[in-house]
């Protein structure tokens, strides 16, 4: 007799991470590997942060704060928000998955675009949801064609602005135009990753302000990408107090760690590190864009802290190729491929090795 697995996960992939740098130094015997894959952040993480870690070590033995309440109210502060708006979560990455728990039933529809972040599709797979695949348009949210397939089965659209991979931003005025355009009964998730690398002042600079106006709007951040705490998952989620209280009801019990927990209050006070970061990455797209432009390489322009591009070379070979010589960079698919930007001496070396290859 055969095990019965859901039919919903029959054709799911695992998610594909970007690859660790103890495997690429194990793989080709190197001792250098430089790892631009993940949209880590290359400056690491606020020195404040470790003195909150420190301050937790011996209470390892304890369960976490349940309720995440300090956190919970650090961010209600800063962000003027009510505490009862905000729900910390293992990462981003679970408010995904929680969020297609609490909305998807088999027959419901989801709107998102390709290419975006994968856990959308993967999570509306996997509760038998119906996907409704929108395709990017020059590499941005093709909004008025998503809107056009809305119809009275849609239960979830996905927002993520600025895109990942892609990094492309849609202006304050265009989120605006599509959220009015959403009948109040469809869930909006706006997923803003990568809200602290942005530079246009045309962006939704405080996307708080949704909340009021759009009792059907999740705004979902992270604190893994400019605040640096990746490996510590924990990211946030601002709704109404009626879309917290039922995402509350799906969520695990202690889903973020005391760790998580003190690390994000501590970051989070640490604001001169987040304008260090932004300026760091400023540079460094600015660098990368030019020697593009002087390489001919083509690329999609970005409001995150990767940069999405047509390598001119199969994006898995130039994946292995840069691989051999200690740098890891993301594949995409055809000639597509991303870097994440890093120090100014990680993005010379990247564009020394890739020159290099090019050249061959
Ligand atoms: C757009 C977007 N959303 C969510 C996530 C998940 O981030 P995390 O789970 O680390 O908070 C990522 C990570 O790459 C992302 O790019």
């Amino acid at each position: 007799m055969a095990i019965k697995f859901r039919p919903e996960i029959k054709d799911l992939v695992p998610y594909k991470p970007g690859k660790p740098i103890a495997d690429v130094k194990r793989e080709y015997g190197l001792d250098e590997v430089t790892k631009l894959a993940s949209n880590e952040n290359p400056l690491g993480y606020s020195p404040k942060v470790k003195e909150a870690i420190l301050s937790v070590v011996d209470e390892l033995h304890l369960y976490p704060d349940g309720n995440i309440t300090l956190l919970r109210e650090a961010i209600a502060k800063k962000f003027n928000a009510k505490a009862s708006q905000v729900l910390p979560s293992s990462g981003s990455d679970e408010m995904v998955d929680i969020t297609s728990k609490t909305f998807l039933n088999p027959g419901d529809e989801v709107i998102l675009a390709d290419v975006t972040f994968p856990r959308y599709l993967s999570t509306a797979i996997m509760m038998g949801a119906t996907p409704v695949v929108v395709p990017l348009k020059n590499f941005f949210y093709d909004l008025e064609t998503m809107k056009s397939k809305i119809t009275d089965k849609t239960k979830l659209i996905w927002l993520c602005n600025p895109n990942n991979p892609t990094g492309t931003m849609h202006t304050e005025e265009a989120i605006y135009d599509f959220l009015d355009s959403v009948p109040k009964d469809v869930v909006v998730v706006y997923d803003e990753a990568y809200r602290e690398f942005v530079t246009r002042e045309d962006y939704l600079q405080d996307s708080t302000v949704l909340l009021d106006k759009y009792p059907n709007v999740i705004i979902m951040r992270t604190f893994s990408k400019a605040y640096g705490l990746a490996a510590l998952r924990v990211g946030y989620t601002m709704a109404s107090e009626e879309i917290i209280n039922n995402l509350n009801k799906v969520r695990g019990p202690f889903n973020v760690n005391t760790i998580a927990q003190v690390a994000a209050i501590a970051a989070l006070e640490d604001q001169d590190f987040i304008k260090k970061s932004y300026e760091v990455n400023l540079e460094g797209k600015e660098y990368l864009y030019k020697q593009f432009e002087e390489m001919g390489i083509e690329y999609a322009p970005s409001e995150t802290n990767h940069i999405f591009f047509n390598g001119k070379i199969e994006c898995q070979e130039l994946f292995t190729e840069l691989q051999k010589r200690g740098m890891i960079i993301r594949p995409m698919y055809g000639t597509y491929s991303r870097v994440s930007i890093g120090t100014m001496p990680q993005n010379e070396l990247f564009i020394k090795l890739y020159k290099e290859l090019l050249n061959k």
